[in-house]
């Protein structure tokens, strides 16, 4: 297998975050910072602790993969982000509730360094929140240049070699790919157009970053980056997109149940979901329009991996419900529970029941790191368009048309590996030797 050619991961590498004050990117933001210090283990990270198989099974190489893949360090990491709230970030994460008080002042003076830029922002795309720091712009082109010139003007003054962009802002209202979003050129009418209701904020973040050649990680289940307006901008530019939906929790156990019924050829009747969370995120999530966007990205997985157009009498009639409750007492402490109705041997019934009692942003943060280091390697190596290789960290993982996504966490995985393997000029393993 031929080695891919990578750029040095030399100089700083600016994270810019869509959302930096939130739940999410705040535990992020701290943790890092934190372990960077030595004050915290990045556990969830597979960047940081997971080593890699090299060779055969009688050479015993299991290095890390941070030893032998040419990551981007944690010390030459430099973060920022827009917000639509002007706090700091240290005040922003205390207001999360996520870490306690006495991690955060580990970082105090780190994270209050760190500094919100004015956010693009549309109440009609997130209806339950009320901004207070957006930027002041005529038509979404305007507000796509004043993101572009964001980046190049935080790039400039932190001396930055390269530019990671990810979304980790709340989740936007539904909306179905339209003409506006079939074509680049289309999509750039619009824009000039000031079609409001085609382009999303998110889509001018999105368009902003790839004009710009940052990899853009889209971390909701925004439709934003996944259209061919999209991913044309991405081959333009040379730059890797990928998304959506971080896969975090409920779904993360689902498409690690769901591929062991399958292997094991047992049947399913239905599988109902439901969760209690009390974060801002959950308040958002409130609005029947923004769920209806994380609806249909949870909904796909159980299809995709059952397949029951080749197995009818197996998954031909599953009722697949999933509910998100708001209820604040639990803040970002979130409780999952799944409820399978599964069929045996000659039809008769089963059932298992699973009560996740996790919390989301300590879950979500090591999937950004990995994220951002991930795309960053992508875009030293040449890789551009959707980073398919990256399924392993989304609930909807993009995907060309024509073909179908991968959802089991473990096929994944091994796709996640092999591409390292091919990166560093292993050899792919097939795991018979
Ligand atoms: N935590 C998880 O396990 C998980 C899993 C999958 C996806 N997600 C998604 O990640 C996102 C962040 O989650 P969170 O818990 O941190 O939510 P949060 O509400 O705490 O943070 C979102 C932040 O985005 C900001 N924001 C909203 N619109 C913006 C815009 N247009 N520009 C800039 N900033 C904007 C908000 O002010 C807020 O600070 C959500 O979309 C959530 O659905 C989270």
């Amino acid at each position: 297998m031929a080695k891919v050619e990578v750029k040095d991961a030399k100089g700083k590498l600016g994270v810019l975050i869509v959302g930096v004050g939130g739940a999410v990117s705040s535990t992020f933001i701290a943790g890092t910072l934190a372990v960077r210090k030595g004050k915290g283990l990045p556990i969830g990270s597979v960047t940081q602790l997971a080593t890699i198989r090299l060779g055969k099974r009688n050479e015993n190489r299991f290095p890390k993969i941070k030893d032998v893949v040419p990551l981007a360090g944690l010390d030459d990491m430099v973060f920022g982000g827009w917000d639509i709230f002007e706090e700091n970030i240290y005040a922003a994460a205390v207001q999360a509730e996520v870490l306690k008080k006495e991690d955060l002042d580990a970082v105090k003076e780190e994270l209050e360094a760190i500094r919100p830029m004015p956010a693009v922002f549309d109440r009609d795309f997130v209806k339950r929140l009320n901004g207070t720091y957006m930027k002041q712009g005529g038509s979404r082109r305007d507000l796509a240049e004043q993101l572009r010139e964001d980046i190049r003007s935080f790039k400039a003054l932190n001396g930055c070699e390269r530019i990671v962009v990810m979304w980790a802002a709340s989740t936007e209202i539904f909306i179905a790919p339209g003409a506006e979003h079939s074509s680049l050129a289309a999509f750039e009418k619009a824009l000039d157009d000031d079609s409001r209701e085609a382009i999303s904020p998110s889509m001018c973040y999105a368009y902003a970053a790839l004009s710009e050649g940052a990899p853009f990680i889209m971390g909701a289940p925004n439709l934003c980056v996944d259209i061919p307006a999209m991913w044309e901008l991405a081959e333009k530019t040379r730059t890797p997109i990928c998304g959506k939906d971080y896969k975090t929790g409920q779904t993360l156990i689902k498409t690690v149940l769901a591929p062991m019924l399958k292997t094991r050829m047992l049947g399913l009747e239905g599988w109902f979901s439901t969760n209690i969370l009390g974060n801002r995120d959950g308040e958002v999530l409130d609005d029947p329009d923004s769920f209806k966007t994380k609806e249909v990205s949870k909904l796909s997985v159980i299809d995709t991996i059952l397949q029951p157009e080749v197995y009818p009498e197996l998954y031909g009639n599953i009722y697949h419900k999933v509910r998100i409750n708001y209820y604040p007492p639990r803040k970002d402490n979130k409780e999952g529970w799944d409820n399978i109705d599964l069929i045996g041997w000659l039809n008769y019934p089963m059932q298992l029941k699973v009560d996740f009692l996790c919390r989301d942003s300590i879950l979500a943060a090591p999937l950004c790191l990995d994220l951002v280091l991930f795309a960053d390697l992508a875009l030293r190596c040449g890789f551009y368009g959707i980073q398919s290789w990256l399924s392993f960290y989304f609930k909807s993982p993009m995907h060309s048309p024509d073909r179908v996504p991968e959802h089991d966490l473990f096929i994944q995985h091994t796709i996640l590996k092999n591409t390292l393997r091919t990166i560093i000029g292993e050899p792919t393993l097939d795991y018979l030797e």
